[in-house]
């Protein structure tokens, strides 16, 4: 871990994307009130993380990232959370079936609050406000009161994030999480006429548990099949919120990010001398760092060197952000890059942001289509490279929004508008969520075939 690193260093660097507050006494003491607060997460648990990312960088296990775009206030409730949880526990054995090793969960929730921006400013109608910059920063109505950074929304943030942790913790070992529960929602999306073509997965994974249940593996005698583990994950882009919630770990001595097991820096924020790469290099949780066009070798390299001065395996993961289409013009010369410094990493695919459209109809979305070629083209580079697809990383949520286009239960442009949601970006709906699990199953079914051949 970095030494001699303190945890405000971060303020003598340049940022971006980042509020400037016009009430710096009320800043100041929401900092000091966050900084008493418990952390939500356990140094433990963020090292636990680390190291099953370790194995899935090695192609020991898989990594599931999901959820919301853009947590908000507006929308928080016990029923998004279980609906979120419940499609990610679905995608889970899906995927689990096709690559036969564990899938590690982690929620974009509890914490995913702010959000970095194309153009600082909004014009509707002539008016020209700043923009949204997610719940924890300001307001998402289009008034110029509501745009204004407001601290105390931090420990609002705070506090969404406290209580939908403690009900994904819950709901993790509380019983929700039995595999058999999961094993008949799954069946549940199955049975529909559109989605016939996955049925007869879904009927090994059943036959798999029948043969378990007969040989006396059932939730009751394993605990393994009646609980799960659950992370929690967020862009670390508002760093007065993270540096007062960064705490010393009193079992190793390091630093740790309290906000949640894992963080993650933007594509927009990622400069190797600016802010949040000096926020994220200090503390030990396992940190992603988003990947696009953009991003070059070289910079590459000295991120690498910045965040995993030690190489450790786990701690970092790249994740690749590009768009359908152009994934073989940009992921070769970064796994060249890794490959060159003998890097440890986790290489994660993240088909949503490179593959934002405006509609027909006028609304931002992404179409499935899109969204599976990107996926498909990450698998593919990998086999070619010899390199391993670690993980995936979506925007979705459990409701039935109609906020991307396509999958089997065809939602069109003319769609959009009856369900559109989201805070931010279109996400997958519960449907077209697990529907690519079943996608990224078949892929992962033939990346352990290449494993097996590779052990012979
Ligand atoms: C995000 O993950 O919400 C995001 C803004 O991604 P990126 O930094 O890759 O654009
Ligand atoms: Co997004």
């Amino acid at each position: 871990m970095a030494k001699g690193w303190n945890k405000s260093d971060w303020r003598a660097k340049p940022r971006v994307q980042m509020p400037d507050y016009p009430d710096q006494g009320a800043l100041n003491a929401v900092e000091a009130t966050l900084a008493k607060m418990p952390p939500l997460v356990f140094a433990g648990e963020a090292r636990r993380l680390k190291a099953e990312l370790a194995k899935a960088g090695r192609g020991e296990a898989f990594l599931l990232q999901g959820g919301d775009c853009a947590e908000s206030f507006a929308e928080f409730s016990a029923d998004n959370i279980r609906d979120t949880f419940k499609v990610m526990l679905q995608m889970a054995i899906v995927l689990t079936w096709g690559a036969k090793v564990p899938v590690i969960k982690v929620g974009r929730m509890a914490g995913q609050f702010a959000k970095p921006r194309s153009a600082g400013t909004e014009t509707i109608g002539g008016v020209e406000l700043p923009s949204y910059r997610g719940d924890i920063i300001n307001g998402f109505d289009f008034t110029a009161d509501a745009r204004v950074p407001d601290p105390s929304r931090m420990l609002q943030a705070y506090t969404q994030a406290a209580a939908s942790l403690n009900l994904l913790r819950a709901f993790s070992t509380g019983g929700y999480a039995d595999i058999h529960h999961v094993q008949s929602w799954i069946a549940n999306f199955t049975d529909v006429e559109e989605a016939q073509r996955y049925r007869a997965i879904a009927e090994q994974i059943s036959d798999a548990m029948d043969f378990m249940a007969a040989a006396g593996v059932t939730s009751s005698t394993a605990h393994e099949l009646a609980t799960v583990d659950f992370y929690t994950s967020h862009e670390a882009l508002l760093l007065e919120y993270e540096e007062a919630m960064c705490r010393t770990d009193t079992t190793s001595g390091l630093p740790v990010a309290g906000s949640g097991h894992m963080i993650w820096i933007g594509d927009r924020t990622r400069q190797p001398d600016g802010a949040h790469v000096e926020f994220c290099r200090g503390v030990q949780n396992p940190i992603g760092l988003k990947c696009g066009p953009s991003t070059t070798a070289d910079d590459l390299k000295v991120l690498m060197a910045k965040l995993n001065p030690d190489n450790e395996a786990g701690r970092l993961t790249l994740i690749a952000r590009f768009g359908a289409g152009k994934v073989s013009e940009h992921l070769p010369r970064l796994i060249k890059a890794v490959k060159e410094e003998g890097a440890n990493v986790v290489w994660s695919c993240d088909p949503m942001h490179g593959n934002v459209i405006k509609s027909s109809t006028g609304y931002k979305t992404r179409q499935f289509d899109s969204i599976l070629q990107e996926v498909r083209e990450f698998f593919g580079v990998h086999k070619a490279e010899g390199t391993v697809p670690a993980g995936v990383h979506f925007e979705m949520t459990g409701k039935d929004v109609t906020e991307c286009t396509g999958g089997v239960r065809a939602v069109t442009d003319e769609d959009l508008s009856s369900r559109y949601h989201t805070a931010c970006d279109p996400r997958l709906n519960a449907s077209q969520s697990l529907e690519l699990a079943f996608l990224v199953a078949e892929e992962l079914r033939d990346r352990r075939q290449m494993q097996k051949v590779a052990n012979l």
